[in-house]
C-alpha cells in the first residue's frame, strides 16, 4: 500500500515500511525502512538535527542545522554541502556538474511501472513515482518506487531537459541513509567458489561491492545484507539489496560521523560515459531491497518469495522442475547418437526425465578451441540430427533440453571468418579467454543472427530446455558493456517470449552470472561447475540467503571429484543436490549395480518431495561447527539435510532441532535410508562386520559393487514442541564397530530427515 499525507509518502508490505517526505525547501528525507509503523509517527521518526555541525554548509543561512551532509537522504547530489558519497555523477563539455533535485511531484501507477530500456524489473506491484528537478542544470530526475508484498524496490530515470548534451558518468539506482550500524555481508568467489559468504564492518572508510567485469560475475554478487553486528538467523535488524541486472554493478555502504550508513547501488561508474542529448533519458535497473526484524531467515525468506512471485518468468512460477541428466562431465565433446541414447536409456531408468545434450554437438565443436558459433549439427556425431535425437529421446519418455552459447564466437568458427568484425572492438590486439571471444550484442545485427539461429534451432527439434551459456568475460567497457546487456535482454525477450514454456537454464562457466536479471528470463541458473558436494555447501549457503533453491542447478557427479579430487559418498552428493534443483552429471557406464539402485532410489525420494525441495520455505538451522544444516517445509512436510565436513573423533551427540512446526502436532521423523560403501572400509571391515576380505582384493571389490551396508536410522513420532527443543540422533562411529543403529559415515557424511505432520493433536 502507498499513501501520501502532506508530503509523507508512506510505502507499506507485509514486512515493513518505508516512509519519507518531502522537506520544506524540497529535498527528499528518508525517515524510516524498518519495522511496520504508522503514518502518524514521521515526525517522531525524523531525527532532530540540533543547531548544526561546525564547518557544514547550510543551504538556509539562518537556520543552522540546515545542513545535507547531516540528514538522513533519500537522493542526493553533488558540490551542495552533501559530502558523503554521491549517487550521480555528471559533466558537460568536460567540466563536472553540480546537482541539486528538489521535490515537484509525484504519481502513483497501480499494477507497476514498465521500463522503456529494455531492462528487466519485477513483475506487478505497486509503484510511486516521484518527480525531482533541477532547475539549473535542466535536469528531471525520476525515483520510482515499487511496493510488493515482501519487498520494495527502486529505480531512477534521468532526464537532460537542456539544450546541451549531458554526459552521465554514475547514476545510481537508489540511494538511502539508514541509522544504524551494520555489517555488510556479501558473496564472492570466482570460478568453481562461487558466492562464499563474507564478512565486512561498515565504518567509515566504507565498504565497496562491485563487478567491474561486464557481466555480474562470479567474483562479486550483486546481492548483499547489512545486518546489525548481533543478528542472527532468527533475530536481529537485517537488510537485504539486490540489483535486477547482469552487467558490471557497484553498491557501497559508508557509515558517517552521525551514525547514518549510506547505502546505494547501481551499474559500476567505472569507465562509464553515456552521452545523454537534449531530451534522452537514462533509465538504472531495478533494485530490490528487503527488511526483517527476525534475522537472517527471515530476510531470506522475503526475498526467496519476491523471487518466486515477481522475477521468474509467470509460466514457471512454483511449477516443478524436471530431473535432468546432462551429458558433459560424462562425455565431454566425445559422443556419438547411439552412446546419448544409451545413456538416455539408463537416466530414464534410474527415473530422470530431461535429457540435456550439452557442448559439442554442432560444427567443428569437438573441442573447447573450434566451432563455437556455428550452431548446424556434426551430422557425423548425430547422423538423425536434433530432430531424431528429440524424438527417440520424447520416445523413451525423456524430454530433450540443449546446451548454446551465442554470445560468444571461437575465431576459428565459419561465423568469425564471415563476420570478424562481429566481435566486441577492442583497442588493443584481442585477447581470448577459453578460446573465445564475445560478440557484440550491442549491434543489431548480431542479435538478428542470434535470434534467427537459436530460434530456428529451438524450432527444428522437440527442445524443452535450453542452457544458455556464457563462458568469458567481455572486453566491453563501461557504456559498451551496458549495451551488450541491454542487447542480451532483446535476444532473451525475442526468443524466450514466444516459447514460455521452454525452460531456461542460465550459466556462465558455471555461476559467473548469477543474478537477478538473468532470473526474470531463466527461472533456474546453474550455480558452479564445481559440483563437490562438500564445496557446494558454501556455494549453496551463500546462494541461499537471497536467493530460493529452486533457482539453482545442483548436479551429483563422480567421485573422486574432478576439481577436488575430493572421494565423497554417494549419499551425501544426492542429499546436498536435494536442496536445489536436482541433476546427474556424470558417466552412468561406470556405475555398479548398487550405486544405480541408490540413484533410483534418490531420484524417487527427490521426486516425492519436489514440490518442498524446489519451492518449501528454506532456513539455516544452527548445528554443530564443521557441519551445515539446511532446512525446507513445505505443506505437512519438512526436509532436514545435516551435512558434515571433517569427521572429529569421538564426536560428541548431535540434536536433530527444526524449526517452523506446530508446537501442539505429533510429527513422524525418519531418516532418508541411505547404504554404506562396504569397499570404503578397506582393512577396516573386520571391525565393522563379520567377514574377512583382503583390501584392495577382488571379493572386496566385487562385494562393493553389489552390496552396501545400512546407515543409522532414525525412526520416531514426536511432538513439533519437542523437535523445536531437540532430538538426539543417532551416535556416530567411533571405531569400536558396527551396529546398524550407529551413523558409520566418516568426512562428508551426511542425512536427510523427513519429518511429516500426523493427523491427530498431541495428547499429552
Ligand atoms: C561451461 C559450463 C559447463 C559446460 C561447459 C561446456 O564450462 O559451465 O557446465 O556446459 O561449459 O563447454
Amino acid at each position: 500500500m502507498i499513501t501520501e499525507n502532506s508530503g509523507v509518502f508512506h510505502l507499506q508490505n507485509e514486512t515493513a515500511s518505508y516512509l519519507l517526505r518531502v522537506r520544506p525547501e524540497g529535498f527528499l528525507e528518508h525517515l524510516h525502512f524498518g519495522a511496520p509503523v504508522c503514518t502518524g509517527d514521521a515526525q517522531a521518526l525524523a531525527v532532530r538535527s540540533g543547531l548544526g555541525w561546525g564547518d557544514s554548509v547550510q543551504f538556509d543561512e539562518e537556520d543552522n542545522a540546515a545542513c545535507l551532509d547531516v540528514l538522513p537522504l533519500e537522493w542526493s547530489g553533488a558540490g551542495r554541502g552533501d559530502y558523503r558519497e554521491s549517487p550521480i555523477s555528471l559533466s558537460r563539455g568536460g567540466e563536472p556538474l553540480s546537482t541539486e533535485f528538489r521535490y515537484a511531484g509525484f504519481a502513483l501507477h497501480e499494477g507497476g511501472a514498465p521500463m522503456t530500456s529494455g531492462l528487466p524489473q519485477s513483475r506487478g506491484g505497486e509503484t510511486l513515482e516521484l518527480w525531482l528537478t533541477d532547475e539549473t542544470q535542466k535536469l528531471r530526475l525520476r525515483l520510482f518506487y515499487g511496493v510488493f508484498e515482501t519487498a520494495f524496490t527502486r529505480r531512477a530515470v534521468l532526464e537532460n531537459c537542456g539544450d546541451l548534451p549531458v554526459t552521465l558518468h554514475k547514476l545510481m539506482s537508489f540511494c538511502m541513509d539508514l541509522p544504524g550500524k551494520f555489517r555488510m555481508h556479501s558473496f564472492h568467489g570466482g570460478w568453481i567458489a562461487e558466492t562464499h559468504r563474507r564478512v565486512t564492518d561498515v565504518g567509515q572508510a566504507g565498504v565497496v561491492n562491485e563487478s567491474v567485469c561486464g557481466d555480474s560475475s562470479n567474483r562479486v554478487n550483486c546481492g548483499f545484507l547489512l545486518a546489525e553486528p548481533e543478528t542472527g538467523e532468527t533475530q536481529g535488524r537485517v537488510y537485504g539489496v539486490n540489483l535486477i541486472y547482469s552487467g558490471s554493478h557497484y553498491a557501497s555502504a559508508r557509515r558517517s560521523l552521525q551514525g547514518l550508513t549510506r547505502v546505494m547501488q547501481g551499474i559500476s561508474p567505472a569507465d562509464f560515459h553515456w552521452e545523454l542529448a537534449p531530451g534522452a533519458c537514462f533509465e538504472t535497473p531495478e533494485a530490490v531491497l528487503a527488511f526483517s526484524d527476525a534475522g537472517f531467515g527471515g530476510l531470506s525468506a522475503a526475498m526467496h518469495a519476491h523471487v518466486n512471485r515477481h522475477i521468474v518468468p509467470e509460466y514457471w512460477q512454483n511449477r516443478p522442475r524436471p530431473v535432468l541428466y546432462n551429458s558433459w562431465e560424462g562425455c565431454m565433446f566425445d559422443f556419438s547418437e547411439r552412446k546419448l541414447l544409451h545413456l538416455a536409456k539408463q537416466a530414464k531408468e534410474l527415473g530422470c526425465e530431461l535429457f540435456v545434450l550439452d557442448d559439442g554437438w554442432f560444427g567443428a565443436r569437438n573441442s573447447d578451441r573450434a566451432g563455437l558459433g556455428d550452431y548446424d549439427v556434426n551430422t557425423k556425431k548425430l547422423p538423425g540430427g536434433l530432430k531424431r535425437l528429440g524424438e527417440e529421446l520424447n520416445a523413451m519418455g525423456l524430454d530433450f533440453g540443449l546446451w548454446v552459447e551465442p554470445e560468444s564466437v571461437n575465431p576459428d568458427s565459419a561465423l568469425y571468418r564471415a563476420h570478424p568484425d562481429w566481435v566486441v572492438p577492442e583497442q588493443h590486439p584481442p585477447l581470448l579467454g577459453r578460446h573465445q571471444l564475445r560478440l557484440d550484442l550491442s549491434r543489431p545485427e548480431v542479435r538478428d543472427y542470434i535470434v534467427e539461429k537459436v530460434g530456428a534451432l529451438l524450432d527444428s527439434a522437440p527442445i524443452s530446455y535450453v542452457k544458455w551459456d556464457m563462458n568469458r568475460h567481455s572486453p566491453a567497457l563501461g557504456a559498451a558493456a551496458h549495451r551488450n546487456v541491454l542487447g542480451l535482454y532483446e535476444v532473451l525477450h525475442r526468443i524466450f517470449d514466444a516459447r514460455p514454456q521452454i525452460l531456461l537454464e542460465s550459466c556462465a562457466s558455471g555461476g559467473g552470472r548469477f543474478d537477478l536479471g538473468m532470473l526474470c528470463f531463466s527461472p533456474q541458473i546453474w550455480a558452479s561447475d564445481d559440483t563437490d558436494p562438500i564445496e557446494r555447501l558454501d556455494i549453496q549457503d551463500g546462494l541461499s540467503y537471497l536467493y530460493p533453491q529452486s533457482a539453482w542447478g545442483a548436479h551429483v557427479s563422480q567421485s573422486p571429484h574432478a576439481q577436488t579430487l575430493r572421494a565423497t559418498p554417494l549419499s551425501t552428493r544426492g542429499n546436498v543436490s536435494f536442496f536445489g534443483v536436482l541433476g546427474y552429471e556424470l558417466n552412468l557406464d561406470e556405475l555398479s549395480p548398487v550405486e544405480r539402485t541408490e540413484i533410483a532410489a534418490q531420484i524417487a525420494f527427490y521426486k516425492a518431495h519436489r514440490e518442498t525441495f524446489q519451492f518449501g520455505r528454506f532456513r539455516r538451522l544452527s548445528c554443530e561447527e564443521n557441519a551445515v544444516c539446511w532446512q525446507v517445509q513445505g505443506e505437512g512436510e519438512t526436509l532436514v539435510g545435516l551435512f558434515h565436513r571433517l569427521m572429529p573423533a569421538a564426536a560428541g551427540y548431535e540434536f536433530l532441532r527444526p524449526a517452523g512446526l506446530d508446537p501442539q502436532k505429533r510429527y513422524h521423523v525418519a531418516s532418508r535410508p541411505q547404504l554404506l560403501r562396504v569397499g570404503g572400509f578397506g582393512s577396516l571391515l573386520r571391525h565393522v562386520a563379520p567377514v574377512r576380505m583382503k583390501p584392495g582384493g577382488l571379493l572386496l571389490s566385487t562385494v562393493d559393487k553389489h552390496y552396501r551396508m545400512y546407515d543409522g536410522a532414525l525412526e520416531l513420532t514426536v511432538s513439533g514442541a519437542t523437535l523445536h527443543a531437540g532430538i538426539p540422533l543417532p551416535a556416530r562411529f567411533a571405531g569400536t564397530g558396527y551396529d546398524p543403529a550407529l551413523r558409520v559415515q566418516g568426512d562428508f557424511g551426511s542425512n536427510v530427515f523427513l519429518i511429516e505432520e500426523e493427523t491427530e493433536n498431541e495428547e499429552s
